[in-house]
């Protein structure tokens, strides 16, 4: 079977940018493929963080993962640290990473012109090479994700083509590999809508965990009054009636796509159905959608999290079966590379 990788980091909160982006769609994937969904925890320590917040954080983004939907006897869950052949591989794959690619990645200019130079770590900049670890290591063949890392996949995927050209082909074969590739090259999964969901006060800015209002985001495990009230005060325009793609109404676009993912309508029949709304109408029924669609999701994260020693239990069990696969790709890497092995 093919196989899927995604992970989100724990940092903050999980909003809806995550889950319509990556967490929802990752769904309906878990029954044609094997599916390896982890909580990138090694990602989350490249810019300042809270140490007592982090083991919190990862273990609240696992039962995030499960409250959406991943079901464990169908895919592999697991905290990144937990493997530790994502950090081995990084090493290995950041000697074939020209420093250039790294400094051309958009992700790391937008943060580092945030946090400011002196906190600016090493890590932030190689922090693409432990991403592309994270899915070469499992011989991915797409990778679901939101719009923002397309340009990490882009690069996973020439680091995949040029460790292949370096140390694959007929070198590897006289080591004794399996047909010429080391790496398979990977495909991002972009979702055709919410790939880009954006903040609620500014429809030209991207709904992230970082900003600092948290009016400007929704959260996955934000209460009722929390979710009506940011959307009560969530900005609009002035223009009659509601409508998609028009460049001039970013908001509007953004809300009618956020009511049509929620509530599992076609864009035609959102289209349709709002053209004559005015805000005030429009405004209770997306925040009906969300809550109604959030809540279910909500109940069952409370449930797992009543019981975390289970749910580290199956964490352990999806860091061993990952574990199985990481460590042959890693052996074979580090053997087509030359080392001698013990
Ligand atoms: P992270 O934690 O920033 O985001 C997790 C996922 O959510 C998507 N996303 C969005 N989608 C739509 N609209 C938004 N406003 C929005 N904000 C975030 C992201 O595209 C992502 O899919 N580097 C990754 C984590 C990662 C990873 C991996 C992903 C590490 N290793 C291997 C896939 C495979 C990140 O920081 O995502």
């Amino acid at each position: 079977r093919k196989r899927i990788v995604s992970g989100v980091q724990p940092t903050g909160t999980i909003h809806l940018g995550n889950y319509l982006g990556a967490i929802k769609n990752w769904i309906p994937l878990q029954n044609t493929y094997d599916t390896f969904f982890f909580i990138v925890d090694l990602h989350a320590i490249t810019l300042p963080y809270e140490t007592q917040q982090l083991f919190k954080a990862t273990r609240d983004t696992a039962a995030i993962y499960l409250a959406c939907g991943v079901d464990t006897s169908k895919a592999s869950v697991f905290v990144q640290s937990h493997v530790r052949a994502h950090s081995e591989l990084m090493w290995l794959l950041s000697s074939a990473t020209p420093i250039g690619w790294l400094n051309k990645m958009i992700q790391f200019k937008e943060k580092s012109r945030k946090v400011g130079d002196e906190n600016v770590g090493v890590a932030l900049l190689t922090y693409p090479v432990l991403m592309a670890s994270d899915i070469l290591l499992y011989q991915s063949d797409f990778v679901p994700v939101g719009e923002d890392q397309k340009q990490h996949l882009e690069l996973t995927r020439e680091l995949a083509e040029r460790v292949n050209y370096l140390y694959g082909g007929r070198k590897w074969k006289k080591l004794g590999g399996r047909g010429g590739a080391i790496f398979k090259v990977p495909e991002p999964l972009i979702p055709p809508e919410g790939a880009r969901v954006m903040s609620l006060t500014d429809g030209c800015s991207k709904m992230s965990k970082s900003a600092s209002s948290d009016q400007s985001r929704i959260n996955l495990l934000d209460p009722k009054d929390v979710i009506a009230n940011k959307i009560k005060r969530c900005k609009t325009d002035s223009f009659p009636g509601l409508e998609f793609d028009n460049p001039e109404r970013p908001e509007c676009n953004n809300l009618l796509t956020i009511y049509q993912l929620m509530s599992g309508r076609t864009k035609e029949e959102v289209a349709q159905e709002c053209q004559g709304m005015n805000w005030g109408v429009f405004k209770r029924i997306l925040t009906d959608a969300l809550i109604d669609h959030l809540h279910p999701i909500q109940v069952r994260y409370e449930e797992i999290m009543s019981d975390s020693a289970y749910l580290d239990r199956l964490l352990a069990e999806g860091a061993t079966k990952a574990a199985d696969i990481a460590d042959a790709t890693l052996n074979n890497v580090y053997q087509a590379m030359g080392f001698l092995r013990r």
